[in-house]
Order: C-alpha cells, then sequence, then structure tokens
C-alpha cells in the first residue's frame, strides 16, 4: 500500500469511477440499470453510507452501508447492512478491502447501529474484522400442484396493492414478534407499498395473512408469505399453486422450519439454495439491550471480549437476561468468565450452539453452567433472512 490511499466519503463526482471498478468485480450494469443504480447510489451519499478508498485522485474502492432494522428474538434492532464491497484489481491483496471495511464498521458505529450484517462474496476478509455466521436465505422448491391441493377455498382472499402497505407490515411484525422471529428485515412502508403496486408481483390478502409472489422464468417464487391461521396459509399457497398448469414448480423463500414444510404433501426439492450472511455486534451493550429474549429465561453470566477492532467491546461484562431484556455492563469480578472473539460473540448472538465455538477455538474459558445458560440465553428460531442486498 502506498501512503497515498486514504478513505473518502463518495461523492457525486466519484461515481464514474465507482461504476469502472464495479464492473471489474461484478460485471457490467446492464444498460437500462445505471440510471436505477445512480438514483440509489446518490441516496446512500448524501446520508454518508458510501465510502471509498482513493488513491490520490483516483477512486480504487467502494462500499455502501444500508440503514436496516433487522429482528432479533422477535424485536427491532437497527443493523447496518453492508454491500457492494470493490476493489479495483490491481489494487487487490494490499489491504484495501481491509482499510475500506475498518472505515465502513467506524462509519456504522457512529452511525449507532449496533449490529451490521453482510452476504459474502468470500468470507475471510470479513472474519478478520469480526463478522461470522449469522443465518442463512433459505429458497425451497415446491411441486405447484401439491400447494394447489391444500384447500382453504372457505377463506375469502382478495387482490392487495399499495394502500395495503400497512396492513401488511402489521401482519409481518405480528408474525416476527409472537414467533420470537431472527434475521429478517425490516422494510419501510414506503417500500412495501413500491413493492405491491409493482404489477410483475401479484400480491393477495386475506384476513390475518397475505401472500407476494411473481414469475422466476417458468416458475412461480414466493417472495413473502404470512398467515396466522392453518386455513389461511392454505388458502394463501393454494392460490400459488393454482397456477401449476403452466409452472411445475412454486421457489419460495421461506425458512426451514414454515408452516409449509409440515403442509405441503411432498417435501421441498432436496437441492435447496442457502445464502449464508455474516453478523457483527458492533456496538455490544446495544445489542444485547435491544433483542428480546424467550420469557423465562433468567441468566447471569460473566464475559470477557476481546475486540480488536472495535476497542469499546473490550474488557470484562455481566451479562444479566431475565424477563426479556438483556444487559451487558462492565464488572470488575475475577470469577470464571467465558471469553469471546467477536466472531463468537457474533454467532452466540444468531443462536450458534457454545459447542461449535468451542470447538472452533472463538469461545475459551468459563464452564459448562456458563455454557448451557448462554446456550439458553440466545437459542431461538433459526435466523432467517427473505432479501438479498
Ligand atoms: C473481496 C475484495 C473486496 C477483497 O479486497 P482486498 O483489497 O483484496 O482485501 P485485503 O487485501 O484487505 O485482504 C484481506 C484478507 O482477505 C483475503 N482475501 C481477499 N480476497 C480474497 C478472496 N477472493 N478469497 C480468499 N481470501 C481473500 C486476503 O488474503 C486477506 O487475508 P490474509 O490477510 O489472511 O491474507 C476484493 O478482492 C474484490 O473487490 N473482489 C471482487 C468483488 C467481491 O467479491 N466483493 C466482495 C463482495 S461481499
Amino acid at each position: 500500500m502506498t501512503d497515498a490511499l486514504r478513505l473518502v466519503d463518495i461523492t457525486e463526482d466519484h461515481l464514474d469511477a465507482v461504476v469502472r471498478v464495479r464492473a471489474r468485480s461484478f460485471g457490467p450494469l446492464a444498460p437500462g440499470d445505471h440510471e436505477r443504480w445512480t438514483k440509489d447510489a446518490v441516496e446512500f451519499l448524501r446520508d454518508g453510507r458510501y465510502l471509498g478508498v482513493a488513491d490520490g485522485d483516483e477512486v480504487v474502492a467502494a462500499a455502501r452501508i444500508w440503514d436496516f432494522q433487522q429482528w432479533w428474538g422477535g424485536r427491532r434492532v437497527p443493523m447496518a447492512g453492508v454491500a457492494g464491497v470493490v476493489v479495483s484489481p490491481e489494487y487487490r491483496g494490499r489491504g484495501v478491502g481491509s482499510l475500506l471495511m475498518r472505515g465502513v464498521l467506524q462509519r456504522s458505529l457512529d452511525k449507532g447501529f449496533p449490529l451490521t450484517a453482510l452476504y459474502p462474496a468470500t468470507t475471510v476478509i470479513y472474519r478478520h474484522l469480526g463478522y461470522e455466521y449469522g443465518g442463512g436465505r433459505y429458497r425451497f422448491d415446491f411441486q405447484a400442484a401439491d400447494l394447489r391441493s391444500l384447500g382453504g377455498k372457505e377463506v375469502t382472499v382478495r387482490r392487495a396493492g399499495p394502500a395495503d402497505a400497512a396492513r401488511v407490515l402489521e401482519l409481518v411484525a405480528e408474525a416476527h414478534q409472537s414467533g420470537h422471529a431472527s434475521g429478517l428485515l425490516v422494510w419501510p412502508e414506503s417500500k412495501v407499498a413500491e413493492w405491491l403496486e409493482d404489477e410483475s408481483n401479484f400480491a393477495y390478502l386475506a384476513d390475518d395473512g397475505f401472500v407476494v409472489y411473481n414469475w422466476d422464468h417458468r416458475n412461480l417464487s414466493v417472495d413473502e408469505l404470512i398467515a396466522h391461521s392453518e386455513a389461511t396459509a392454505r388458502a394463501l399457497w393454494s392460490t400459488v399453486g393454482s397456477g401449476s398448469s403452466i409452472a411445475s414448480t412454486v421457489q419460495a423463500y421461506v425458512s426451514p422450519h414454515d408452516p409449509i414444510h409440515y403442509l405441503a404433501e411432498h417435501e421441498a426439492d432436496k437441492q435447496a439454495q442457502v445464502q449464508r450472511w455474516m453478523l457483527r455486534l458492533l456496538d455490544a451493550p446495544a445489542a444485547i439491550a435491544a433483542r428480546g429474549y424467550a420469557p423465562g429465561v433468567e441468566v447471569d453470566v460473566d464475559l470477557d471480549l476481546q475486540d480488536p477492532e472495535v476497542p469499546a467491546n473490550n474488557g470484562r461484562w455481566h451479562l444479566s437476561i431475565s424477563n426479556s431484556q438483556g444487559t451487558l455492563t462492565p464488572t470488575e469480578t475475577s470469577g470464571e468468565a467465558t471469553r469471546l472473539t467477536p466472531r463468537a460473540l457474533a454467532a452466540l448472538y444468531a443462536g450458534t450452539p457454545l459447542k461449535t465455538l468451542r470447538t472452533t477455538g472463538q469461545a475459551t474459558g468459563g464452564n459448562p453452567t456458563q455454557d448451557n445458560l448462554l446456550q439458553t440465553a440466545f437459542t431461538g428460531p433459526t435466523p432467517y433472512m427473505l432479501d438479498y442486498f
């Protein structure tokens, strides 16, 4: 690395250079996508969420930060979603990506995000900086004919449009709060309205559920389906399955524990797809306080956190969980503490078994009783996302 390399905030003047680096990293933008890409880029840079590395005047790397919220244990936690991490080929392998990502971590902290997440194209660089697998985006393929025969004909299902965005969000929130869900992104009402307005999406609403689906070549693809009763689950899935004379397969982005796995007669195709995403705690006390925990869980454990990238997380902490509320407070006690790397903390937050963290050398110290308590505190439904970013 030369001394001339420095972190910069991307400006509108840099965007042509960013497009060039991007093309050398992900392939060229499709001709029709340039306008949309620029419009999005401007939104990021105006809010200080587009960072780059410049060599002299030339931008040679860039990354953007989405202002997201993510469900954790049935509560919404602000999360910095890192995307579009690109380094010009001639600068790769010299620490430019790491310089950029350190800037992204600091900026996300400055903006008050307790968490950050990303879909890694390669895990190495992100693991060095404390990210670890947090969950997946699962796609299962069902036989359309199977879904068609699920019934639910007694349920009234009507077409939904942008005016239903608030109701759709209510149904989502009810589902994720009561299901103690983790991983899913929270979209603002304006984006949900755009999604419902898009003519290529087919949206249907029942009293206690909705579905949004579309075509993917000759198959149907379910973006999201929420149902609060068996009858509505049957009705919405069979609405999608009614396309079985044309589409033999319905692809669905759902959790591995979604009710559809238990309702459909045949199991989903064995070739399920999983895109894993990684998580990192930026502000450990804030992240612990913001998420939900299963009712009835009572935990008191000392932790020793070692975070070279975010010194504020370093040191000895007391983790207390009671009445579905967690706190992490500095402590001076000298009893046994479970030592966690940032990767272990992220993976634990996402419900990864202590056994895995110990076997990979990421968790040390402590004792089996503390392991059991930590496991009880963070175990919950498999974290998953519906969206790629
Ligand atoms: C991935 C990318 C951003 C890394 O940038 P970079 O400047 O080469 O990264 P650094 O030099 O800071 O490397 C940091 C670490 O990651 C490792 N690394 C970087 N690219 C890697 C790759 N493709 N495969 C495996 N490890 C990789 C480096 O070896 C280094 O680890 P080490 O210190 O143990 O050797 C860059 O190669 C790139 O733009 N690739 C194409 C686009 C892309 O994949 N973006 C990521 C989207 S999530």
